[in-house]
């Protein structure tokens, strides 16, 4: 997977999510393996080019971290190029843009001139960033403003032809929120629309056999996961595994998902320091805890968490009261293991409900 002069081991890629996609979460994603590039949060440009403290924590990574991305978004072309140059000079290996969600009065113009105009602008501001730099510049974008339409293609290609290395897409529309099936013929459209750079299919990739069907169905280069990535942080593992040799790789055991998820809280205290990390890492507990069956327990307590003792208590009465559900192996008892996840896009009517995806709090609806 190349995207422009970088080579990546993998095409299997983190999506940003603003609130999570920080530091400590990256190196535990890349301890397990199987990622190709990792991205920050999305950095305000302008904030980024100021040296504002919050912009430099989001940006904030290790040498065990590479390689990485940082996500911008600005609308000033200036401030965009600048903070482009800035992360090039720090030895960030790429630069992705937040393309936002498109706009209706633009889209419902119905592809006229309000549309093209938009593109000029757009295409001047990515022009002028990959002008300035000799790392990629890439784009992530959804499809659309709503099913009538659907604009990523005619993006995607004058985004390439102004030297975007790659385009990532969440095959969902503005108007489908988070809700719906993933598009994948729509992600098509888009494979289809550029000449030669790479295209990513994003949403919804929960396991491994959903970045298989997306690559499949789409024609996409490579997938993206942002929300599969914190059910299950061996996603990327098990997929490079599973499209290497069409072999699923186990479940994690129960033990194997508590010391990841003590990994993570250990970097978090590292980076954050105890108390603000420990804060933090309260909406970030239960995401693993989704996968330990009956949680209640564990998720109640974990939402006050101040310290890493007080974090090593709650999972020790967690231990205790979780063993009612345990067979004398000490697996969960068959009736209360979480349902197997499955992405929108592979549910067949009349198939048992999967497991569903949630979404994390926070304005989700500018993504
Ligand atoms: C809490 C949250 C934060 C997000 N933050 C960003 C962001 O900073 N930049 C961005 O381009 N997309 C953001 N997204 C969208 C994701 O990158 C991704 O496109 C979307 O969640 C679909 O992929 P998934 O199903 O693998 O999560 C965010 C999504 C969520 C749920």
């Amino acid at each position: 997977m190349r995207f422009g002069a970088l080579t990546l081991t993998s095409n299997l890629f983190l999506s940003p999510l603003a609130g999570y996609t920080n530091l400590p979460f990256r190196l535990v994603l890349r301890e397990l393996g199987g990622l190709g590039l990792a991205t920050t949060d999305l950095v305000n440009a302008r904030s980024l080019v100021e040296k504002k403290a919050k912009a430099l924590k989001l940006i904030e990574t290790s040498p065990a971290d590479r390689p990485l991305a940082v996500q911008l978004f600005g609308a000033v072309p200036e401030e965009m190029r600048d903070a482009a140059v800035y992360l090039e000079s720090l030895g960030v290996a790429s630069v992705d843009i937040n393309m936002g969600c498109p706009v209706r009065k633009v889209v419902r113009i119905g592809g006229g001139s309000a549309m093209m105009t938009e593109l000029d602008k757009t295409a001047h501001l990515v022009k002028s960033m990959v002008d300035a730099v000799k790392i990629p510049v890439t784009a992530k974008m959804r499809l659309g403003w709503d099913e009538n339409n659907i604009t990523a293609p005619d993006l995607a290609r004058a985004l390439e032809d102004v030297g975007v290395a790659a385009i990532f897409v969440h095959g969902r529309t503005r108007a489908q929120g988070f809700g719906g099936v993933v598009n994948l013929a729509g992600i098509r459209k888009v494979v289809e629309a550029v000449r030669g750079i790479p295209v990513i299919g994003n949403g919804d990739v929960i396991s491994p056999e959903a970045a298989k069907a997306m690559i499949d169905e789409s024609g996409c280069a490579g997938i993206s996961a942002g929300r599969g990535a914190f059910y299950n942080p061996w996603i990327f593992q098990h997929t490079l595994h599973y499209l290497k040799t069409g072999t699923l790789l186990p479940e994690p055991s129960f033990e194997e998902r508590v010391r990841v998820m003590l990994r993570h809280l250990d970097l978090m205290i590292e980076v954050f320091g105890e108390l603000h990390g420990c804060r933090m890492f309260r909406k970030v507990a239960p995401w693993y805890s989704k996968r330990f069956g009956p949680a209640n327990e564990f998720n109640k307590s974990v939402v006050q968490v101040t310290g890493r003792s007080e974090f090593l208590e709650i999972l020790g009465r967690y231990r205790s009261w979780r063993a009612q559900f345990l067979d004398e192996t000490g697996e969960l008892k068959s009736r209360f293991r979480p349902a197997p996840m499955v992405a929108s896009f592979m549910q067949s009517p009349g198939s048992a409900p999967g497991g569903h995806i949630a979404v994390p709090k926070g304005p989700v609806e500018v993504w």
